[in-house]
């Protein structure tokens, strides 16, 4: 991965680890719960792949069988996880989109002009940006290699598919010098929904590319992200997450982490099926609160 992309990553981890994590008690819970499960019932002759491992807040290393590697494009990741876990694991520094080095490239083309070395008007630049970004398919390639040549067991995305979305706005953000987004969230805003679709995509490739392993999926992931202070509360399981939230007050807004892209859909497409489903609401920071996924997947028989 390029400097300039580990170096994103990085400021992204520390900016994470530098919150107030006095409220995150139940979540980390639940979600070191949920991959410890995975973790337990793997097959301990077969490799196990933990994608987004990053410091290992989330991720009860100490059940991990010896062979496991861990997969993270942050380059202090695997110091993080050896300070917390005593535990230095095989470890593949990749994009796991494989594609934010086309990302950030087709930015730069759209934000200089590329004969003059000229930045372009924020508008010119935006509406170039928006017009190119339909063309790039994002491809996983490192991910779908490895998984090739070690034939895991198990694989567990341990809250890093809902990061897809987040990263690229950072790419797009760090070309432009600041955001360069609508501020009205009521007007259409063509950069920001092109810049989705990339999301969409580059989630459904990694999924497919989950789905061709064969081996059995423990996922965690951001299904939502709810802006506001108001109280919020889940009912019982349905599989459209906004019919799920119980919201009170008007001063509520959330975003779909996953660009619109439903993952049992996906899976089920594929014919794979959710053993386990769950969600729960993690509260990040004041006034952000998330809506968790947690899927085990195996394949149908
Ligand atoms: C919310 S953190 C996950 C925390 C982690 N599960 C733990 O236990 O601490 C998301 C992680 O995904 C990584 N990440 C995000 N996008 C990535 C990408 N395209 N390729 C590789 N890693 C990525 C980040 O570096 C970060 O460590």
């Amino acid at each position: 991965m390029p400097k300039s992309l580990s170096r994103l990553l990085r400021r992204e981890q520390f900016a994470f680890l530098a919150r107030d994590r006095s409220a995150w008690g139940d979540h980390l819970d639940r979600v070191r719960a949920f991959l410890g499960e995975g973790l337990q019932s793997a097959d301990p002759g077969r490799p196990l792949l933990i994608l987004g491992a990053g410091p290992g807040l989330e991720v009860p290393w100490a059940l991990a069988p010896p062979g496991t590697t861990a997969w993270d494009g942050d380059p202090w990741s695997r110091v993080w996880t050896a300070l917390r876990h005593h535990r230095w694991p095989a470890w593949v520094f990749e994009d796991l989109t494989g594609g934010l080095v086309q990302l950030e490239a087709t930015c730069r083309r759209a934000v200089v002009e590329p004969w003059s070395g000229r930045r372009r008007e924020q508008a010119i630049a935006k509406q170039r940006l928006a017009g190119l970004l339909p063309s790039l398919q994002p491809d996983p390639g490192p991910l779908r290699a490895w998984i090739e040549t070690h034939r895991p067991g198990t694989i567990l995305a341990a809250n890093v598919m809902g990061q897809f979305g987040v990263v690229a706005d950072t790419v797009v953000e760090a070309a432009f010098g600041g955001p360069p987004w609508d501020p009205d969230p009521e007007r259409e805003d063509p950069l920001a929904e092109a810049l989705a679709g990339w999301t969409a995509r580059a989630i459904e490739a990694f999924l497919q590319v989950l789905c061709e392993s064969g081996a059995d999926l423990w996922l965690v992931h951001d299904r939502a992200v709810v802006f506001g202070e108001g109280p919020l509360a889940l009912g019982p399981w349905e599989e459209a997450w906004p019919r799920q939230l119980r919201v009170e007050g008007p001063s509520l807004e959330a975003s779909d982490a996953l660009a619109g892209l439903d993952p049992v859909t996906v899976l089920g497409g594929r014919a794979l099926e959710p053993a386990r489903r769950d969600r729960w609401i993690w509260p990040v920071a004041p006034g952000q609160r998330h809506l968790i996924e947690a899927l085990a997947v195996r394949q149908r028989d």
